[in-house]
């Protein structure tokens, strides 16, 4: 043992650390290196594996998510033309916005949809965003109120199926951007 020493006023014995002490030390490094080695080749501990469980997860429980639609390539409504769609699209047409823009689309406190005027825009991209996003404030062109949004209460899918019904009364929306 070495002669103790004082350092500014506090004494230092420069003891070495106690057997059991290194030991101890010595075991969290070989831990160490057998856990790294465990946690990348063989537990299913690593994000991209834990996320894959999860969301397997999920899917025995609440089911596979319904596929996200899909534009067509030049941004324009997928559905249209599709019978099914339009069929789909006139049903939530009646029981969303036929309140106010009437049955037949032809407008009551909002506008006509089945003529050849459009005040917010005439392609599909641009009805697209006013239905989903709806329209208020400074953007309001009738006076009659504001047009509420859908994006939550329909979505992309049901927006797509109602522009597709119009779409196929209405020559006039445009597809595409
Ligand atoms: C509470 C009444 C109300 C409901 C419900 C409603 N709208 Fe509207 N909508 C309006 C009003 C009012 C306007 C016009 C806003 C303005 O003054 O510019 C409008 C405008 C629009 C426009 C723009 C028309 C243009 O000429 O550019 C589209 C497209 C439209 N609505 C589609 C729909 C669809 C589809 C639904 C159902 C999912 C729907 N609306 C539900 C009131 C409504």
């Amino acid at each position: 043992m070495k002669e103790p020493k004082e350092v500014d006023g506090i004494f230092q014995a420069d003891n070495p650390m106690p057997e059991w002490w290194k030991l101890v030390w010595l075991l969290t490094i070989i831990f160490s290196i057998f856990y790294v080695i465990y946690f990348h080749y063989f537990s299913q501990w690593g994000q991209e594996v834990s996320y894959q469980l999860e969301v397997q997860a999920h899917e025995e429980k609440y089911g596979k998510q319904e596929k996200m639609v899909v534009l067509s390539e030049d941004g324009s409504n997928p559905f249209r033309d599709k019978e099914e769609s339009i069929a789909e699209g006139q049903k939530n047409f009646q029981t969303f916005c036929a309140a106010c823009h009437k049955a037949d689309g032809t407008g009551l406190v909002g506008p006509n949809l089945m003529d050849e005027e459009w005040l917010h825009g005439d392609t599909d991209a641009l009805v697209f965003e006013n239905i989903m996003k709806g329209i208020t404030g400074d953007r309001l062109k009738t006076g009659k109120g504001p047009m509420p949004p859908h994006e939550n209460s329909l979505g992309a899918e049901k927006v797509y199926q109602i522009m597709a019904w119009i779409a196929k009364s209405n020559a006039t929306l445009k597809k595409g951007q």
